[in-house]
């Protein structure tokens, strides 16, 4: 058995990165060690670009139906990911929505999967679990008043379509910068956050162990 963490942001040690580690600790606890792997994929590391419409993937008898045919970092990847036994995506939220990298990603994972027929079938390999990890400046309250769930929502609804319904987390209010003193920020205060960080951080790591300790069930 294999589950996949893919790290939408750029920093491989800090909010999100830090979530998915704990989510695939808990993945590996969940099942005997010996049957289970686990890997994160940090997706700043791999050069691609999002899907390119050539529709290769839709073209009937072409050598590439129903799957991607860019050649580049991102081929060999989505491959591997489409037969794992479970796929825990995170992003740090970037203007209210997943980073750009983390979205060019799913295009390229998704869209090859889409039939365009009238229901839109899928004609994915494998219903693996998958989960969404997001973390974010804006408090809890903001996320759900200001629209961001309904954002979310779109990505969580292809994945449903396509694999399975994620298990969705959030983390808000999140600690961004290592000194903030060093940066001009005015409009969060670095004593809230430092408090958020040491109370509910640790709470939010145990909640990203359990969502993977119940992933694979
Ligand atoms: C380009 C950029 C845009 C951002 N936009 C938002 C935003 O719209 N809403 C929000 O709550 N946080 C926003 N943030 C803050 C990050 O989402 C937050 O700090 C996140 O936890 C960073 O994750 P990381 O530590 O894994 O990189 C933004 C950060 C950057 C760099």
């Amino acid at each position: 058995m294999k589950v996949y963490a893919i790290n939408g942001s750029p920093r491989k040690n800090k909010n999100t990165a830090t979530l998915l580690k704990k989510a695939l600790d808990g993945v590996k606890q969940s099942v005997k060690d010996e049957e289970i792997e686990t890997e994160i994929i940090n997706l700043y590391d791999l050069k691609y670009t999002g899907c390119k419409s050539c529709f290769a993937c839709k073209r009937i008898g072409g050598s590439s139906y129903g799957k991607c045919a860019i050649k580049d970092d991102i081929n060999e990847v989505l491959e591997r990911l489409s037969l794992s036994d479970g796929l825990i995506f995170g992003s740090p939220v970037y203007f209210g929505n997943i980073s750009g990298q983390l979205r060019s990603f799913l295009e390229r994972l998704l869209f090859p999967y889409i039939v365009y027929d009238n229901n839109y079938s899928s004609i994915a390999p494998k219903r693996m679990k998958t989960a969404f990890i997001y973390t974010m400046n804006v408090k809890e309250e903001v996320m759900k008043e200001s629209g961001y769930l309904s954002t979310f929502n779109n990505m969580e609804f292809y994945l449903e379509k396509l694999f399975t319904k994620p298990v969705v987390m959030y983390s808000n209010d999140t600690y961004q910068f290592d000194d903030y003193s060093k940066y001009k920020v005015e409009c969060f205060s670095e004593e809230e956050k430092a408090k958020t960080r040491q109370n509910q951080f640790p709470l939010d790591c145990q909640k990203a162990f359990e969502l993977g300790k119940n992933l694979i069930k």
